[in-house]
């Protein structure tokens, strides 16, 4: 029952790099060798392209109510979009409303995005609320196969939790095996800061940078790290940007703790410089902001050391028309930045094509390392006999232009408007379906399915 021989390509993963066939039946791969008969499978020729996992983007918001609106890509549009960047699985946040359950917000979400995702997804659960109730919920979610927690130590008032909070979840999430992560800034101080430079009429978007100084995560992150390192819980810092919160997770290597740290593609390539005094720099609005030139250094030097396994978007994008909300106050625009298309065409080209990382640390940081601490490997997040066909086709030398006019994210800007990239997506397999090819989505909505994540094994 062959039904797709992927052929000739350069098929790369995070342990293997040799050009060969891939041979796929049904919704996963049977066979991986040189010269494997067709026996009537339809045949992709792969000659001169690049074979490598189908990505994964371990955060991602869609559909999120947020400060005052909600996140414009769906999980349709947004998993859609996704699949055309190379990236199958997402793993998207459900949050909890203070004073409500875990399991209301899970109908909730569950609600968006069954029958309507394209691609395949899962959840982190973003615990906003942990009181005894809270507590006697993790048990259920972790046999649910939601296996990470999501903590913010800002947002006060809407997600924060404080670090009592924190210890009581981290120590129930340890018992069963799972994982918490963290938004890693401190919120009280940012708060402040905010209300600040309000007060000075200080408005424009610059000061939602000045408002969050590298000193409001490197704290933070030290916090968390500390804390998970009492508790004994695998912890995991969301979104990391800069020098400082590197260096509190380089510190904690020398204790031997289990923490894990997660990058964005906007911080590796985008630089405060991009707030000036005029409104446009609303486009780049998120939390934490875009930092300097020496933070990418250090983040590119931090993947090449193993002390960032993962490169996601926080893909949380807003339309012109919803950031305008914060027009005459910094505070009021919506947190977020779209990015879920081109995490990995922006890092092959700009990361593997420019000499910065490997094809095989490219594979590792876009899914392999996602897979193994979500729970996910081996079905998802390499290319071997038994796990799920999702491949990706890459033509090396095809040269393109990112563009609003040809994205498929429901926003009406790019954040990268005008980069030239070298390195395209030319197909993309998810469960043995050709999903995306030429530019063009070929399976429906609703094929996305939801993934059941087990427990850390890295
Ligand atoms: O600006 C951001 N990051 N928006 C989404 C929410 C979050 O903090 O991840
Ligand atoms: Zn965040
Ligand atoms: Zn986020």
């Amino acid at each position: 029952m062959a039904t797709l021989l992927v052929k000739n390509g350069r098929v790369v993963t995070a342990d293997f790099d040799a050009v060969c066939d891939v041979l796929i039946e049904g919704e996963t791969i049977a066979a991986i060798g040189r010269n494997l008969p067709a026996n009537g499978a339809e045949v992709i020729d792969a000659t001169g392209k690049i074979v490598v996992p189908g990505g994964i983007d371990p955060h991602v918001h869609l559909d999120m109510p947020f400060m005052g609106t909600f996140s414009s890509d769906t999980h349709e549009t947004g998993t859609r979009a996704a699949l055309h960047g190379g990236t199958t699985t997402v793993i998207d946040f459900v949050l909890q409303k203070q004073g409500h359950s875990l399991r209301e917000a899970l109908t909730e979400w569950q609600g968006r995005a069954t029958g309507t995702a394209v691609g395949d997804y899962s959840f982190h659960m973003a615990v906003t609320d942990f009181n005894p109730d809270t507590r006697e919920e993790i048990k259920d979610m972790v046999a649910e196969g939601i296996t990470s927690f999501k903590t913010f130590m800002a947002y006060k008032g809407a997600l924060m939790i404080d670090d009592a909070q924190m210890v009581g979840l981290m120590q129930e999430v340890r018992k069963h095996g799972g994982l918490v992560t963290a938004h890693a800034t401190n919120g009280d101080m940012i708060d402040t800061l905010i209300a600040q430079h309000r007060a000075q009429g200080k408005l424009t978007p610059r000061y939602h940078y000045l408002s969050q100084p590298e000193v409001t995560e490197a704290e933070a992150s030290g916090r968390f790290t500390d804390i998970a390192d009492y508790t004994g819980v695998n912890a995991y810092i969301v979104h990391l940007t800069c020098e400082g919160a590197l260096n509190q997770v380089r510190d904690a290597t020398r204790r031997n703790q289990r923490v894990f740290v997660e990058t964005c593609i906007q911080y590796l390539l985008l630089d405060a410089d991009l707030y000036g005094e005029e409104f446009e720099g609303a486009k780049w609005v998120m939390s934490p902001p875009l930092r300097e030139k020496k933070d990418q250094e250090t983040l590119w030097a931090g993947i090449n050391q193993g002390l960032v396994q993962v490169v996601g978007t926080d893909h949380c994008p807003f339309r012109w028309e919803q950031k305008l909300m914060g027009k005459d106050d910094f505070s009021k625009i919506p947190n977020g930045h779209p990015a879920i298309e081109h995490r990995m065409e922006l890092l092959f080209s700009e990361g593997v094509q420019k000499g910065r990382i490997s094809l095989q640390k490219f594979v590792e940081v876009t899914s392999t390392n996602a897979a193994k601490i979500f729970g996910m490997f081996p079905r998802k997040g390499t290319i071997s006999i038994g796990a799920d066909a999702d491949l990706v086709i890459i033509d090396p030398a095809a040269k393109h232009t990112i563009s609003a006019a040809t994205h498929h994210m429901n926003v009406d800007y790019s954040a990268y408007e005008g980069w030239e990239l070298t390195g395209k997506i030319d197909t993309v397999l998810l469960r043995g379906q050709v999903a995306v090819d030429a530019g063009e989505t070929k399976v429906p909505k609703g094929y996305g399915q939801f993934i059941r994540r087990g427990k850390t094994a890295f």
